[in-house]
């Protein structure tokens, strides 16, 4: 069932937050709805621009759709990451996202302002919801890579003023994570007092927050021993998920760490089976694998459990 994320915010605001994550290929969906069925979890697929065009936009499309099928159970939206104006206005056009992400804050405050605001204005005419940012995450997205001192925290005050004119759903905030497997090259961990300051001046807001892989070492560490060169490689205590929802985070998004898991297990098992060359046994690898991946993260989310809570939830 296609729900917006404005229904899954209201039930998991200030408990529990909803796990973000990207797909780009069947194997990444099929294994994105295994792992929540299994743990009884809500989620939101994050499909990027990239990903989009990744084969075809409607190649996607026509994958969660079959999964939705496969999987009647599942409660589930569908969010356009990271979209600029045109690529938004495409999915609010296309019947089938349930929401979509600006992301303007590149721009100075008044433009991103106006831009977020014509998206807001389209996405509501149509019945979906808008995810808009403020602030700018370090790391790389879309092959721009920001710099650690270009990054900007979001600011409180102007978080507030930005919400109050745009009427955006929710919003996106840098409070020191970002995007890649390479975060917290210094000494650098989430900003916690800036969170608090953003929920006390937006209670009962959705709050988001990009670049949270976890970055799980042991993944790392099994990549570099099958060739990888990802030396230094570091993410987010997933421990610190439920502290930041209790302060409004009610997305999480999580893409870097399905990589990996997609590395590691192509990495080993070719090397482990060098006369293989089918596609087939290290994809059901790799779909087993991520579903574990999925329901583990879940349960450090919150998510894990609340189906039937939201489901019945989302009927009313
Ligand atoms: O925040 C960006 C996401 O990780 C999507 O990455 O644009 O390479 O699909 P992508
Ligand atoms: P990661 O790179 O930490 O997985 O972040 C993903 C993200 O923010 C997608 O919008
Ligand atoms: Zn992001």
């Amino acid at each position: 069932m296609i729900v917006t994320t404005k229904e899954l915010f209201k039930h998991a605001y200030g408990k529990y937050a909803i796990g973000a994550y990207n797909i780009n290929n069947m194997e990444q969906c099929m294994g994105l709805f295994r792992g929540n069925i299994a743990s009884k979890a809500p989620f939101i697929i994050q499909i990027s621009k990239g990903a989009r065009s990744y084969t075809h936009k409607l190649m996607l499309e026509g994958i969660i759709r079959a999964a939705d099928q496969i999987f009647p159970e599942a409660v589930f939206a569908v969010h356009l990451d990271h979209g600029d104006e045109e690529s938004c206005m495409d999915c609010i056009n296309s019947g089938f996202y349930s929401s979509v992400m600006i992301d303007a804050s590149s721009k100075p405050f008044e433009e991103n302002v106006a831009i977020t605001k014509r998206v807001v204005e389209a996405a509501h005419a149509k019945g979906l919801v808008v995810e808009a940012e403020l602030g700018q995450l370090g790391g790389v997205e879309e092959h721009v890579k920001v710099s650690e001192a270009d990054a900007k925290l979001t600011n409180p005050e102007d978080a507030e003023k930005f919400v109050k004119a745009t009427g955006c759903d929710s919003l996106a905030c840098a409070i020191g994570t970002s995007h890649g497997a390479f975060k917290f090259t210094g000494t650098q961990g989430l900003h916690f007092d800036v969170l608090t300051e953003i929920q006390n001046r937006l209670p009962g807001f959705p709050l988001v927050m990009h670049g949270s892989s976890s970055v799980p070492q042991d993944e790392v560490r099994r990549i570099n021993i099958a060739g990888g060169k990802l030396a230094g490689a570091k993410g987010v205590d997933a421990d610190q998920f439920l502290p930041a929802a209790k302060l409004g985070v009610t997305k999480i998004n999580i893409d870097t760490d399905g990589r990996l898991v997609w590395c590691r297990v192509h990495r080993e098992h070719f090397i482990l089976k060098p006369e293989d060359f089918d596609l087939r046994p290290a994809g059901k690898e790799f779909m087993a694998a991520y579903a574990d991946f999925i329901a583990d993260k879940n349960v450090k989310l919150g998510s894990a459990g609340q189906l039937d809570a939201v489901r019945e939830a989302c009927k009313k």
